[in-house]
């Protein structure tokens, strides 16, 4: 999550290409603040592994570790933006709640993340991967770490909070990783909260969720997700 001081605001947040994996969240954040000629920007997350990686390769930049839900920035920023986090905050309703309360009057949100689909995300997937035999012993009363809502209730749900949708788009996305393998990799980065119930075979439960997704997508290094990008604006007091 990144919160983006701008005190120029013609700068414009449009800048990844949606058909290239994975994401760089830090360069995103270091081409935004290039254009940047004042102003300050903000780059917060709670993994502090994710912020130790962000600040080592953008020294000039200032990551904190922090979480969404309890930020405490009262109109401190013109621009909030978010990319692929908040299908992970379950307590959707406080987060956009808490990004209102960091935007000065006026100013503006841009966030994109998974939503919902007819098509079994690899999130879901893990989650019928838990219930087999093999596994369900680890994973007891584990309750899924993500949420997918739908574009609507995101919609009905920001207006609730004091927001204004400025737009709203759902694209259906393809990842093609370079290898099954890479994508392996990339699954297991991500998937810390489902490999903290399974010591020393976190890498096998990665690869049955792989290849029983693969089952899914027809391929085993290609990702398929719904994304919604959703731009928004704090009323004017
Ligand atoms: C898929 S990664 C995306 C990271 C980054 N935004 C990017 O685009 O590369 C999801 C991130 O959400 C972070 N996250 C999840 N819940 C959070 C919360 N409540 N507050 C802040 N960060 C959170 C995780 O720590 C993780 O780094």
């Amino acid at each position: 999550m990144l919160l983006r001081v701008a005190r120029d605001d013609r700068i414009r947040v449009g800048v990844q290409d949606p058909t290239r994996p994975p994401h760089s969240l830090t360069r995103i954040t270091a081409r935004i603040a290039d254009r940047l000629t004042t102003g300050e920007i903000r780059g917060i997350d709670v993994s502090p592994r994710m912020i130790s990686a962000a600040q080592d390769r953008h020294p000039g930049l200032n990551f904190e570790v922090g979480d969404l839900l309890t930020m405490p920035y009262h109109a401190a920023f013109d621009v909030v933006t978010s990319f692929n986090v908040l299908h992970w905050v379950l307590d959707q309703r406080e987060v956009y709640a808490r990004i209102r309360a960091a935007l000065r009057p006026g100013g503006w949100a841009l966030v994109q993340f998974v939503c919902g689909s007819l098509r079994p995300s690899l999130e879901a997937t893990a989650m019928n991967v838990c219930r087999q035999p093999e596994w369900a012993a680890s994973f007891g009363d584990f309750e899924a770490p993500f949420v997918h809502p739908e574009a609507d209730d995101v919609t009905r749900l920001v207006q609730a909070v004091g927001l204004e949708v400025i737009s709203a788009t759902v694209d259906d996305l393809r990842w093609d990783f370079r290898s099954g393998s890479d994508f392996e990799r990339w699954v297991g980065a991500g998937f810390g909260d489902w490999a903290a119930r399974v010591p020393g075979r976190e890498a096998a439960f990665v690869a049955e969720v792989v290849s029983r997704y693969s089952e899914i997508t027809g391929s085993d290094r290609t990702l398929l997700f719904t994304q919604l990008r959703l731009r928004m604006r704090r009323p004017e007091a």
